[in-house]
């Protein structure tokens, strides 16, 4: 089958991971979640008292930061150092420092250099802010999926209930306002639609709704 790249960008909560890892199955790709590469930089800074706010501390361990991701049966594994640290990345700590970490200069460059490389040999769907923008430019196919402010906040309550973590929706309604803000008007690499991507909303529709009708796109 000929290479194929599928770049999923959008805000927190829009659904991009779910999305991402259902196509990546139908299609038999590797699913790349770049937000967790982020993530694993935020988390490092967190444990080792690093303060993420410093972009000159922050881009002093990226020299010797080791992040790596790994697919098993369609299941993605984040690695800090060598640690697994796939669960530890998904807190809303975590994705406040990701979010402000994601906004230096060496630090992206460093994870981009590495996302380029994993999808120079593979087909890809990649999920995060700048794929269709930056990191796949070329790719086959660039979806931009969004949802309301108040549907991704509902979105996040229910899996953080799931998972037993309290929260509060006022809470996550700000903490995604705030991120969204972050992510959209920082100067390098900002979140936005790249100008050949389809735009889908996923406020009214299913997953598999959502699958289908990207899968018609690529069926096309
Ligand atoms: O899962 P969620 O949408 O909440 O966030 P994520 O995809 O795990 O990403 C966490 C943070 O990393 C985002 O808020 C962005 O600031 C940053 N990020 C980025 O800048 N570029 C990417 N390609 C992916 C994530």
């Amino acid at each position: 089958m000929k290479k194929i790249s599928i770049a999923i960008d959008g805000p927190a909560g829009a659904g991009k991971s779910t999305i991402a890892k259902a196509l990546a199955k139908k299609l038999g790709c590797i699913y790349i979640d770049t937000g967790a590469m982020y993530r694993a930089v935020g988390l490092y800074c967190i444990q080792n008292g690093i303060n993420y706010h410093n972009e000159n501390d922050v881009s002093q361990i990226m020299q010797t930061l080791q992040v790596d991701i790994y697919s098993e049966d369609n299941q993605q594994f984040i690695y800090l150092n060598g640690k697994d640290v796939s669960l530890e990345i998904r807190t809303d700590e975590v994705a406040a420092a990701a979010s402000k970490v994601a906004t230096y200069k060496e630090v992206r460059a460093a994870l981009v250099r590495q996302q380029r490389q994993m999808q120079s040999a593979k087909s890809v769907v990649m999920d995060g802010r700048d794929i269709g923008t930056v990191v796949m430019p070329d790719a086959t196919l660039k979806i931009f999926l969004t949802a309301s402010v108040s549907e991704r906040a509902k979105r996040r309550f229910a899996e953080y209930q799931h998972k037993g973590i309290a929260v509060t929706l006022e809470k996550l309604t700000q903490e995604i306002i705030d991120r969204d803000n972050q992510d959209s008007s920082r100067e390098i690499s900002p979140l936005k639609k790249a100008e050949d991507a389809v735009e889908v909303d996923t406020s009214l529709l299913t997953i598999d709704e959502i699958v289908d009708k990207i899968m018609s796109f690529i069926i096309k």
